[in-house]
């Protein structure tokens, strides 16, 4: 194994990839992998704790894997988490040590259980639900993460992860799982075209969201229709619908940028020609993922292959990890 320090994330094989976690997150996963030793999982067990389609989970985990591949994750360094079924096991140990009430204060927890009782007519909150961040903290420790790069949503789960391993640590009495630190980068918060008041994503509708693989049409429709004048801040502040325009072209790379935020500081800025710039950049950015995503799918049967391949590779390092922990847990770690 190499001596880089490791990164690891995940994230849920729910719906396609769009510029929201393209530049919120995913872009940032491509450009960590050239420093360190990335591991970056298809959390599908996850996937499981809010009511979903048993028909078609599968499918999304093996689309989501295509679309990633295509921005440029290297397939060596993803995995799906069921095949890994160690991580499953060593939440249940992990169980064992985390505190109910800690667990119980989760705000994503207390959100998500709040949507389920909105939509569904009989409520159901699964204990999965619940236990969401326990498992969580067995994917990170697993592969004992030195970072985590997520947004700060996440900080509650990785303080969770953070406290599971001490009190793991000081039962075993050894400094055995490393403390994993949250990477921050300042990544772009993408808003909705739509209503640049919320951010993009799919819960809110298909107009949210702009798809990572959106055709010309579709993209430059949207960008002409994107809000500019909602959200407009105190005298003389840029509007949050012309803020997410520049953020797009800013996140984008687009050399236009600088020109355009001296017309908008002037107040020349024509917003037609600011929608015209933006849809330009993000159909160049497109155009590349959509012919990369057809070359791929002229051979998906090889991609799943090398993924299984890579699933087995990084099982490796779950598999000792776990005999390690059963070992010091006092449980039978007998290696078949
Ligand atoms: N909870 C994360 C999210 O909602 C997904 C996730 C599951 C995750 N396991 C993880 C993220 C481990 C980082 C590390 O986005």
């Amino acid at each position: 194994m190499s001596d880089q320090k490791r990164v690891l994330s995940c994230i849920q094989p729910t719906g396609n990839l769009h510029l929201g976690n393209y530049f919120g997150a995913v872009k940032n996963w491509v450009d960590l992998q050239s420093s360190y030793q990335c591991f970056y999982g298809i959390v599908d067990y996850h996937a499981m704790t809010m009511p979903y389609n048993t028909k078609k989970l599968r499918n999304q985990s093996w689309d989501l894997i295509v679309d990633l591949v295509s921005v440029g994750i290297k397939p060596e360094n993803l995995f799906v988490q069921s095949l890994i079924p160690e991580h499953a096991e060593l939440g249940w140990i992990f169980n064992c040590f985390a505190s109910v009430g800690r667990v119980s204060n989760m705000t994503q927890y207390k959100d998500k259980s709040q949507t389920v009782s909105e939509k569904a007519k009989d409520t159901f909150i699964s204990v999965g639900l619940f236990d969401y961040p326990v498992l969580q903290a067995a994917d990170i420790l697993i592969y004992k993460a030195d970072f985590v790069p997520v947004g700060d949503d996440q900080d509650q789960h990785l303080e969770l992860t953070r406290e599971i391993a001490d009190r793991f640590n000081f039962n075993v009495g050894k400094d055995y799982f490393v403390l994993p630190k949250t990477l921050h980068t300042k990544t772009p918060r993408i808003k909705s075209p739509a209503d640049p008041e919320r951010k993009m994503s799919k819960s809110a509708g298909e107009k949210h969201v702009i798809g990572v693989f959106a055709e010309e049409a579709r993209i430059r429709k949207q960008i002409k229709s994107a809000v500019t004048d909602v959200g407009i801040q105190t005298d003389g502040q840029m509007s949050l619908g012309v803020e997410n325009l520049f953020e797009l072209m800013r996140a984008a790379g687009s050399e236009d940028f600088d020109g355009l935020m001296s017309d908008y500081e002037a107040g020349t800025l024509k917003y037609s020609a600011l929608k015209d710039a933006t849809a330009d950049t993000l159909v160049k950015l497109t155009t590349g993922f959509i012919e990369k995503k057809a070359e791929i799918l002229e051979n998906k049967k090889e991609l799943k292959y090398k993924i299984k391949q890579s699933s087995a590779e990084i099982r490796k390092v779950a598999q000792e990890t776990l005999l390690e922990v059963k070992d010091l847990v006092g449980l039978m770690n007998v290696k078949f």
